[in-house]
């Protein structure tokens, strides 16, 4: 997958695995990166699929109607690449953690419904539902972030709690962070993620 890597200056830290939304590309959330932990090695990555020119990680059928087998297949090719990415530039793979915005979140789930072992953690930041009627994966004591916003139109506010109430039920330790904005991300929200990432990592 075409990315970025930028070696950090810290080998304990965790190593970021940055997803962008609809349209962006594998540098844009690197200033959050550095806002999140500076001393992190991170690795920006580009989803495969265009939609009328925009990448994303996996196709959708309209707006928040995913491709499902799309988005499987999608899934297993960024694990795969997470590995890879783990032997190329000598990192602990058990310690990549994902900040994930909105299609990037989405993936990020995807990941940690699908696979036991794919992340140490994730900061999903406006994530929705990747899919129903899967047996989660055993999670037990991994640390998610989810950033959302009350009036997001995108990830609805019911929707964002059963993500919770799924990823709770495999295990998973969900800081729930809620603030007044819509789809777009706030300061508050990433100073919320960075006093997380502090305390559990
Ligand atoms: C998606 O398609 O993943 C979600 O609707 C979020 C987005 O607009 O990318």
């Amino acid at each position: 997958m075409q990315h970025i890597f930028k070696k950090g200056s810290d080998p304990a830290a965790p190593v970021l695995v940055l997803l962008h939304g609809t349209g962006g590309n594998e540098h844009d959330l690197l200033p959050i990166a550095e806002m999140l932990s500076p001393e992190s090695s991170v690795l920006g990555v580009r989803g495969n699929v265009l939609e009328n020119g925009m990448p994303r990680f996996f196709r959708r059928l309209a707006e928040g109607v995913f491709d499902e087998e799309d988005l499987v297949a999608r899934t297993k090719e960024l694990h795969d690449f997470l590995d890879e990415a783990a032997r190329e530039y000598g990192l602990q793979r058990d310690r990549m953690i994902t900040v994930g915005f909105s299609n990037g979140a989405n993936i990020a789930a995807s990941l940690l419904f699908h696979y036991e072992h794919a992340l140490w953690g994730a900061v999903l930041l406006h994530p929705m539902v990747p899919l129903r009627g899967k047996q989660l994966p055993v999670l037990t004591g991994v640390p998610v972030f989810i950033g959302a916003g009350k009036n997001d139109p995108i990830c609805s506010v019911s929707e964002t709690e059963e993500l919770q109430s799924l990823l709770e039920g495999a295990g998973a330790e969900i800081t729930l962070y809620w603030d007044n904005q819509g789809h777009q991300l706030s300061k508050r929200e990433l100073f919320a993620a960075s006093d997380w990432l502090d305390n559990r990592f």
